[in-house]
């Protein structure tokens, strides 16, 4: 008789810090709870590089979870990471074909390192373990795992957009990775949308057949392609927003404001999250609305992210020029219209500072999810919430359809969109908030990663013992 174990694998692994209180990642907090039922295994990309990595992970066992941790060369974090997962990958993913710089080198590189991750597994997992892969810069990891016999069930899970095939086409090495995709058992993707695109592509490349509603049958193979979208931790980030109170940077930030409004968004440095459009966006709100000029205050809290990816460097150039310009244009003595701050804060701080904002700005071009619009809205006090103004590009936009829906490449209509917010009557807040917990609530993360398990193990229930 043996367990079944999660093998869970993804670039980055959370490994919970030495003070014991965990990591505040999205990924590790979804993660936890089903490392409760199962026993299980992370494993993943150490974060470092070695001159001579070794072959085998270097195994740290924690809260009933052993992480197994690979250094990479610096020829694989070049090619691998900064090349083809986010100078090729990201950016198609994202719909920004003009963005995407291909090259051989980095795409054999990627290769490469899935080749080396799978080798490794197939040291450590045993024939009745569930396998859990994340993200995009793991997508040939099961033809790597199967290339050397493993028939475990492996489940794959994109946590960003997955663009339309004639996008997706554009990318060399795209059929490739389609042909790749295929070797899992099950594909979940953000929203129907994204599993529908993956759908299509592989229809329209490899004349699969679509069986029920979302298998996808290639003849030798059957994959079925299906929407989960991700949630938050929501009772542990309503609880971390009420508690804030006291925390230093929270107090401050409220006594800063005296009565001013405050206005907030949150996203890494990542041309995706369209942070120089929005604040243009603010920059045109204040200029149409005069009379809101020292009355508001927009926190803009972006934490650096692959800087040295250069369309990553030429995003900082951007923004701090956008930045500098309206400060300079539009601010008076004792008051900066825009502050703008690259610390990264826990998840108790953001939550606090959530709560003080009136308004949640989150315009992203296009994104898979976006867990942002959903802590904005848990940290909110129910009896006088703030208005979440959302792009229509961001995943959460098909579940929050009581957020104010902006196209964030119409500046106008954002700009718009913050006045209504900010004018917003209370029994309208109330009301608008009040559907988009009962949203939030409905598909938090236990639930995401319990239902994708589920689909995964073939409802077995989790944990059980096999014979
Ligand atoms: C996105 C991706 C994650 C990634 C994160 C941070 O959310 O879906 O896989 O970990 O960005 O990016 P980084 O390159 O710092 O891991």
């Amino acid at each position: 008789m043996e367990l079944s174990r999660l093998v869970v694998v993804s670039n980055r692994v959370a490994v919970p810090d030495p003070t014991g209180k965990g990591s505040a990642g999205g990924l590790a907090v979804a993660l936890r709870e089903a490392f409760q039922a199962y026993q299980g295994i992370w494993f993943g990309w150490s974060g470092k590089v070695a001159a001579h990595p070794s072959s085998q992970p270097k195994l740290v066992d924690k809260e009933r979870v052993q992480y197994a941790l690979m250094d990479l060369t610096s020829l694989d974090r070049q090619e691998y990471y900064n090349g083809f997962a986010n100078r090729a990958l990201w950016p198609i993913m994202h719909y920004r074909i003009g963005l995407s710089e291909f090259s051989r080198a980095d795409y054999a590189g990627y290769l490469r390192v899935n080749r080396t991750f799978a080798t490794a597994l197939a040291q450590m997992v045993r024939p009745d373990d569930l396998v859990w892969v994340h993200d995009y810069h793991l997508i040939p990891l099961a033809a790597e795992m199967r290339a050397l016999g493993l028939t475990n069930r492996i489940g794959y899970f994109h946590h960003i957009p997955w663009p339309a095939p004639e996008v997706l086409g554009t990318l060399p090495g795209s059929r490739e990775l389609l042909r790749a995709i295929t070797d899992y058992d099950l594909v979940g993707m953000q929203t129907d949308r994204d599993a529908d695109n993956l759908r299509r592509a592989l229809m329209q490349e490899f004349g699969a057949a679509q069986r029920k509603a979302d298998i996808v049958d290639l003849g030798e193979r059957q994959t079925r392609v299906k929407g989960y979208p991700i949630g938050i931790d929501v009772r542990g980030f309503e609880q971390a927003a009420q508690r804030s109170g006291n925390h230093r940077i929270v107090r401050q930030t409220a006594a800063g404001l005296g009565s001013r409004q405050l206005i907030i968004g949150v996203d890494r440095l990542d041309y995706s999250k369209g942070i120089p459009e929005r604040m243009e966006a603010f920059e045109r709100f204040l200029i149409g609305n005069p009379d809101q000029r020292g009355r508001v205050t927009y926190l803009q809290i972006t934490p650096t992210s692959r800087s040295e990816v250069p369309e990553y460097a030429t995003l900082s150039r951007v923004v701090n020029e956008t930045l500098g310009r309206i400060n300079g244009s539009l601010g008076e003595p004792g008051w900066v219209p825009i502050h703008y701050v690259n610390s990264t804060y826990p998840r108790s701080v953001l939550a606090g500072l959530h709560r003080l904002a009136k308004v949640g700005l989150v315009t992203p071009m296009r994104d898979g999810m976006n867990l942002v619009a959903k802590e904005y809205v848990a940290a909110q006090n129910p009896e006088d919430p703030g208005v979440l103004v959302l792009s229509k590009f961001a995943g959460a936009a098909q579940q929050l359809t009581d957020a104010l829906i902006v196209n964030p490449n119409d500046k106008f209509e954002v700009a718009e969109a913050i006045r209504d917010a900010l004018y917003m009557d209370r029994t309208e807040r109330i009301t608008r908030w009040e559907r988009m917990m009962n949203a939030i609530r409905e598909t938090d993360v236990s639930w995401w990663a319990a239902t994708f398990l589920r689909d995964l193990s073939g409802n077995k229930s989790l944990g059980r013992t096999r014979t």
